[in-house]
């Protein structure tokens, strides 16, 4: 395995990005930069943390000295950019934050990246800068129709807006330095270690302790799940194999109302939790609750990922059901996790945004 600089791999999908690869590879190195901010946190990378192939560097991406020093000391084959302000509601409570990190911090790696790896002739083999993004900059779909790579860019939260903006900087250090970049636009994505303000784990932890379910609007806006192995798998493959400059849409064809994630969620705990279980008691449909829907609230989103594996032999490897089911397990195993970081900060985040709801 190259060397990887992984920004933002303490969290969610980074840290599972991090745990996928060195599950994968015997030699090479995995650098992890991350600030910390409130959605990183390094219990994610516990189990791997006295890994000898892994190390972690606290900074920030928009740290223009710390970030150079990185590829200074270190002979970085492959940028992985995960670090982002990425929650929807978050963006529209407080955009300067999300301006700031996703793209003035991604220029901020493009600029340290070139400096670091042109040549003057050209590139190093084997460099890449893959840059993390979502199919949310694409904006909405109606009933029908499905996001490809020319679809174009339409997004409407503040937070789609900042990913929108840091793709066409990469586009463009792809078009006027020839920096080798490649884009990923993933569906929405699910699994262990997911911060509790998203749309599953949210549910699960409030089912868990009786608390109302929080459903936008009617519930009827559809998004297309992916188990976050499955994304990370493919952006392994993008790293390796991606053609310099191209485009991949990421999705595994998994369209789903939130109503009805929703409702699977419930009858899923009441199925996994054992009878006498005091909190199988608590979940029921009575908690859901329709709340005042979400600003600008995008109907739909669904990917069309035949580019991906056509060109790369990439395919989703995890049914619905069953990702589901592994994710609810491991929110049941790790409920010190979910106290963790539920408390502190989430708390008077959550607090603003659904008043004790
Ligand atoms: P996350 O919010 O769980 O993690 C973001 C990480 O970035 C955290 O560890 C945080 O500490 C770090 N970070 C934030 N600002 C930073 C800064 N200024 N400097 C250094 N580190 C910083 O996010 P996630 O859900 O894991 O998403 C990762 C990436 O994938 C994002 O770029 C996001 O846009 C993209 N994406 C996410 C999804 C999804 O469903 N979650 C889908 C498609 C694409
Ligand atoms: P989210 O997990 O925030 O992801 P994104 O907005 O990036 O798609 O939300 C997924 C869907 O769930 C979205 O349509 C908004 C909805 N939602 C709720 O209905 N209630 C909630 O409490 C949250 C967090 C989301």
């Amino acid at each position: 395995m190259p060397t990887y600089l992984v920004t933002g791999g303490a969290g969610f999908i980074g840290s599972n990005f991090i745990r996928y690869m060195l599950g994968k590879a015997r030699d090479g190195r995995i650098i992890n930069l991350d600030a910390l901010t409130y959605a990183g946190n390094l219990e994610n990378l516990a189990d791997v943390s006295a890994d000898s192939r892994y190390a972690f560097i606290r900074a920030d991406i928009c740290d223009k000295r710390a970030v150079n020093d990185v590829f200074a000391a270190n002979d970085v084959d492959v940028v992985v950019h995960f670090a982002a302000e990425s929650h929807v509601d978050r963006s529209i409570e407080a955009p300067d934050v999300f301006v700031r990190t996703n793209v003035l911090g991604t220029l901020n790696l493009l600029n340290a990246a070139l400096r670091a790896w042109d040549t003057g002739t050209g590139f190093g083999a084997g460099k890449k800068f893959v840059h993390v993004s979502t199919d949310e900059v694409y904006g909405s779909l109606g009933p029908q129709g499905y996001f490809t790579e020319d679809t174009p860019l339409d997004p409407h939260s503040p937070y789609s807006a900042s990913k929108a903006s840091s793709d066409l900087l990469v586009k463009a250090y792809a078009d006027t330095y020839g920096l080798p970049v490649n884009i990923t636009r993933c569906s929405n994505n699910y699994g262990p270690y997911q911060f509790p303000e998203k749309l599953i784990p949210l549910m699960v932890n409030n089912a868990l302790q009786g608390k109302p379910l929080p459903v936008y609007g009617t519930g009827v806006n559809v998004r297309d799940w992916l188990y976050v192995e499955d994304h990370c798998a493919a952006i392994e493959l993008v790293a390796r194999e991606g053609a310099p400059g191209e485009v991949y849409n990421i999705g595994g064809h998994n369209e789903m109302a939130n109503i009805d994630i929703v409702r699977l969620i419930i009858r899923t705990l009441r199925d996994m939790l054992e009878a006498g279980d005091p909190r199988r008691e608590r979940v029921s449909e009575s908690l859901i609750r329709f709340v005042q829907d979400r600003k600008g609230h995008d109907l739909r989103y669904a990917i069309d990922p035949a580019k991906i594996g056509r060109e790369l032999g990439w395919a989703p490897r995890t049914k619905f059901a069953d990702g589901i089911r592994r994710t609810i397990a491991w929110y049941l195993e790790n409920g010190e996790w979910l106290q963790s970081v539920t408390s502190g900060a989430y708390q008077s985040y959550y607090q603003r945004m659904y008043g004790g709801r």
